[in-house]
């Protein structure tokens, strides 16, 4: 999809508007379309009487040009989640109206804020609602309904142009490594195993400059990681442990560390899932996917900050080489793990990443999981849960959340929890005693492996999409707008 901006004076061929309820059409749609496509266009709107929220109309005007007409809501209700929506919105509705090219007025989609915030946001969301995976599907005899150009009409001087143009080019590629994300959490269990989960960070390297290790099987038992060789046990598919870096131009002080959840299939190990909660879980490195992507975006977008990524590769599967309910497994931190279920497999070998990060001697560490059933149950499917011992990170991420789209809701990590990960034969056991509070006990077990500034965000709330995401059925790319946005903050508000 080739995404530009363009001046208003220049003719379109169709034309996607929004509007609020009640509001009439803007002049700008004169600069582009005849008299009579315009007068058409307002006699529409004029005989609707209001064009409602989530509304979509396409008009096949009489010179062959086609209008979609989108409604906005009311202009109180107008915010930048609406917009972000609003964006999809356009380009699922050109593709449902078969059109592969369209111009978007900008002023209709664009908020009263920043232009370079809002140009940003723009190139990020087209770009996500442009991914679709159909890689597995054999192509209608059409073909697939594609979206070739979009251009954006905006009314501003040379020099503000310029600026919205390199903000939509930022936006662009940070949708590009969301999609990249998409991809890799959308593709079978059985084509994605630790392996190649770890050839695609390679290859993700290679492309944005970042330094890459992959640690193997003796590497990973010489670091003494007993979680991650623990939970692998049961595959044919041995374990990676996969690390990236980044060092900006101009980054100084300590670094940022992302540690993502690289389950390629849970299968729940001897704790077997049901059938049903298995359905999707070939979705559980993206966590993992989410870190290696974003540091891609982080990379290409040069930001000026030095950030390591780490990711625990694993297959979780029962055979007769599987590790067992009852087991004791020793951590690359001296901590031991008493296993009490198999199919708490992921904070499991989070614990070995989360130790291996005090390496860096961190300013802060986030680590992203699809890691609790429970965290769905707390927060439905909108919300992911964050987790952090400091109220200053807890506001600044939930902040982040609110800014990217990758929206954050705070739960507690208070210490009376903790009783409920005491392990009895071993440090600390893999599952709370309890029936409730599942997201929670496992972000108290993450802790103890934790020395240093620390978040935990449990994302399987927004695995994949809803309905309402106005994208792609399959992943939702979870965690790259957040990370950047994070390696941002970091990066101009360097340690004191
Ligand atoms: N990967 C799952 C969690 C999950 C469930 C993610 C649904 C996305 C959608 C995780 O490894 C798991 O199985 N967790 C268990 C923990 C329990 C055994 C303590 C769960 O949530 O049931
Ligand atoms: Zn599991
Ligand atoms: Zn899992």
């Amino acid at each position: 999809m080739d995404l530009k901006l363009v001046k208003h004076s220049k003719p379109s061929r169709n034309i996607i508007i929004a509007l609020f309820e009640g509001e009439k059409l803007s002049d700008y749609i004169e600069s582009h379309y005849s008299a009579e496509d315009t007068r058409l266009i307002a006699l529409f709107i004029k005989k609707k009487g209001r064009v409602a929220y989530e509304t979509a109309n396409t008009l096949f005007l009489p010179s062959g040009n086609t209008a979609i007409v989108l409604g906005k809501g009311t202009r109180d209700a107008w915010n930048v989640r609406r917009a972000r929506i609003l964006v999809r919105r356009a380009i699922m509705e050109m593709k449902r109206a078969g059109l592969d090219e369209a111009t978007l007025i900008a002023e209709s989609i664009l908020g009263p804020g920043n232009l370079i915030e809002e140009s940003e946001l723009i190139g990020t969301e087209a770009t996500m609602a442009d991914f679709s995976f159909n890689q597995y599907k054999s192509a209608p005899e059409e073909g697939w309904a594609t979206v070739k150009t979009i251009s954006i009409a905006i009314d501003i001087s040379p020099s503000e142009l310029k600026e919205a143009e390199g903000a939509l080019a930022k936006g662009i590629i940070i949708g590009e490594e969301t999609n990249h994300t998409r991809h890799l959490s959308n593709t079978p269990g059985g084509d994605m195993t630790p392996a190649k989960l770890a050839d695609e960070a390679r290859r993700a390297a290679r492309l944005t400059g970042m330094k890459v290790v992959i640690f193997q099987e003796p590497q990973i038992k010489r670091l003494g990681m007993g979680g991650v060789l623990g939970v692998s046990r049961g595959s044919n598919e041995r374990p990676r442990f996969i690390i990236l870096e980044h060092k900006g131009k101009g980054a100084t002080g300590k670094p940022l560390v992302l540690v993502g959840k690289g389950v390629t299939f849970d299968t729940g190990g001897l704790n077997t899932k049901p059938g049903e909660s298995m359905y999707e879980m070939h979705m559980d490195m993206s966590g993992g996917a989410a870190v290696i992507h974003a540091m891609a975006a982080i990379a290409r977008l040069k930001l000026p900050i030095h950030v390591v990524g780490l990711v625990p590769a694993v297959e979780n599967m029962p055979s007769g080489s599987s590790y067992h309910p009852g087991d004791v497994l020793r951590s690359i931190t001296g901590k031991t793990i008493e296993i009490l279920n198999t199919d708490a497999e992921g904070r499991v070998i989070l614990a070995d990443a989360l130790g291996y990060a005090a390496r860096y001697n961190p300013r802060f560490v986030v680590d992203i999981a699809t890691l609790t059933g429970a965290a769905m149950g707390a927060l439905g499917t909108r919300a992911n849960a964050l987790f952090t011992d400091d109220g200053k990170y807890e506001r600044l991420l939930r902040d982040l959340g609110e800014k990217s789209g990758d929206y954050m809701w705070p739960m507690p990590m208070w210490e009376e929890y903790a009783e409920d990960v005491k392990g009895t034969l071993g440090d600390v056991a893999n599952m709370g005693k309890g029936r409730y509070g599942g997201a929670i006990t496992a972000a108290m077990f993450l802790k103890e492996f934790v020395s240093y500034p620390w978040a935990h965000i449990d994302m399987a709330p927004t695995m994949t999409t809803n309905e309402s995401d106005r994208l792609a059925k399959g992943a939702k790319g979870t965690g790259v707008r957040f990370f950047v946005e994070l390696a941002r903050y970091m990066a101009e508000h360097p340690q004191e």
